[in-house]
């Protein structure tokens, strides 16, 4: 028996579930910290020029090859480039299993946080006693665990759903829920007094700022945040129907997705500078650490401390999502197995893996492999090592080894015009190998 397979239902929900998984902790949790770090306005730059030279043109390579294959990436990259290639489907079906087991991690966090600021017992804290908190939530044995736990049954009660009533119905809802809050908070946090400051340091480029540092860091952003390299955006590519103007729909993601980030940093920034902080104040802990003492320093503040880790979580899992579904996705079409065990399979397996992720926080911090913690050494191996060689195996393989049977694919069998499809191609073959090349290279000198 044949089943046919599943297609999303509309264009609007197709682009909601693809800018989902592309919004996630990467833009509201990362982007605005590394910004911080990184010299505000002048990463701004780099980062949107990153997203329009190698970002856009890798987004529509890989929806490009899920659609022209209509399968899961591993057979995509075997039906279309030849058996050798379905490596790389491979090496992004495993990426995205490994980020998922330390993503929930993070995403558990969000979820306390979320309770902590319902319940009010951040509210009379001050930074010593949020570091405390902070490092007595993920020091904690079971607690975490619970809540990545909490979080990935979420996750599977939408995947087992299907693409058309879980995935595509769920981005359709949360996503406006998601533009709403934040917005909700750039309001407040640009209105806050000492805000502009932090607006001049978010928009105003200040070129000396910038190091070869800067650079990795902001094409290492952008892949992430665009959700490359993991398989995620070919599985959502092989539910699109081959009559679709692809190019447009992904200038949509990618456009939601950047517009996500800049809002992000209109909403941390501003309100960091308007509590007197420093932009780099905090790094990667900015948000559990930070972001609730400049909250409680607002009128209101356990109220929009709590709607921000609400637009965390949410954020969080309608990335989650389509990392679980890429690995679903290659169980249920290379394997056979029904969506409900293959779903149920991998979140538990995923689980597993997340123990010691997250135990890396507090009994397992002393234990260290390859000089690192668990989590450090996956989210390294995972961002600067899988995701890099994935990202130029793809741009290669659509560049030179698709070529102009990609174009022809590209542009609806020639019925769509598409004047910068020689661009796209030439970004492919040379200047996204090249530029992501370099980051692989600094990737291992770190
Ligand atoms: N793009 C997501 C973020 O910015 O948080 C992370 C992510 C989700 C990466 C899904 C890769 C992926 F397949």
């Amino acid at each position: 028996m044949t089943q046919t397979r599943s297609q999303w239902g509309s264009r609007l929900g197709f682009i909601m579930a693809a800018a989902g998984s592309a919004v996630g902790l990467g833009n509201i949790w990362k982007f605005p910290y590394m910004t911080g770090e990184n010299g505000g306005g002048a990463f701004l730059v780099l980062y949107m020029i990153c997203i329009v030279v190698f970002g856009l043109s890798l987004v529509i390579a890989e929806l490009l090859i899920g659609r022209m294959a209509q399968k899961t990436p591993v057979a995509a990259f075997r039906e279309t480039a030849g058996r050798g290639w379905s490596v790389v489907g491979g090496l992004a079906i495993l990426t995205a299993f490994v980020i998922l087991s330390f993503y929930i991690v993070v995403a558990g966090w969000t979820l306390a946080y979320t309770v902590f600021e319902a319940t009010g017992s951040l509210s009379t804290m001050n930074s010593e006693a949020l570091s405390a908190t902070f490092k007595q939530l993920t020091g904690n044995p079971w607690q975490p665990v619970g809540y990545a736990g909490l979080f990935m049954l979420v996750c599977v009660a939408v995947v087992i759903s299907g693409i058309g009533s879980g995935i595509e119905r769920a981005s359709k809802l949360l996503m406006p829920i998601l533009f709403v809050l934040l917005v909700v908070l750039v309001v407040r946090a640009v209105t806050l007094p000492g805000a502009q400051a932090g607006i001049a340091f978010f928009i105003v480029p200040d070129f000396s700022k910038v190091t070869s540092d800067t650079v990795v860091a902001a094409i290492g952003q952008a892949f992430f945040s665009l959700s490359l390299g993991m398989g995620a955006m070919v599985t959502y590519g092989s539910y699109l129907s081959r009559e679709r103007n692809l190019p447009v729909d992904a200038l949509a993601v990618v456009g939601l997705d950047t517009l996500i980030a800049v809002l992000a940093g209109f909403m941390v920034l501003p309100a960091m500078f308007a509590a007197g902080l420093e932009p780099g104040d905090g790094g990667a802990g900015t948000t559990f650490l930070v972001l609730p003492a400049v909250f409680e320093a607002m009128p209101a503040g356990s109220l929009f401390g709590f709607v921000f880790f609400v637009l965390l979580a949410v954020a969080a899992l309608t990335s989650a999502i389509s990392l679980l579904e890429a690995v679903v996705c290659y169980l249920t079409d290379e394997f056979r197995i029904g969506r409900v065990a293959a779903t149920v399979g991998t979140a538990v397996a995923c689980l597993l893996l997340a123990i010691p992720s997250s135990l890396s926080f507090g009994p397992l911090a002393k234990h260290t492999l390859f000089g690192q913690k668990f989590f450090d050494l996956l989210d390294y191996v995972t961002t600067w090592i899988a995701l890099p060689v994935g990202g130029i195996l793809t741009a290669l393989c659509v560049g030179w080894v698709l070529g102009p049977r990609a174009v022809t694919a590209l542009t609806n069998q020639g019925r769509l015009a598409a004047p910068w499809a020689g661009v796209w191609l030439f970004v492919l073959r040379f200047i996204a190998p090249v530029g992501i090349g370099w980051i692989l290279i600094q990737g291992l000198i770190k």
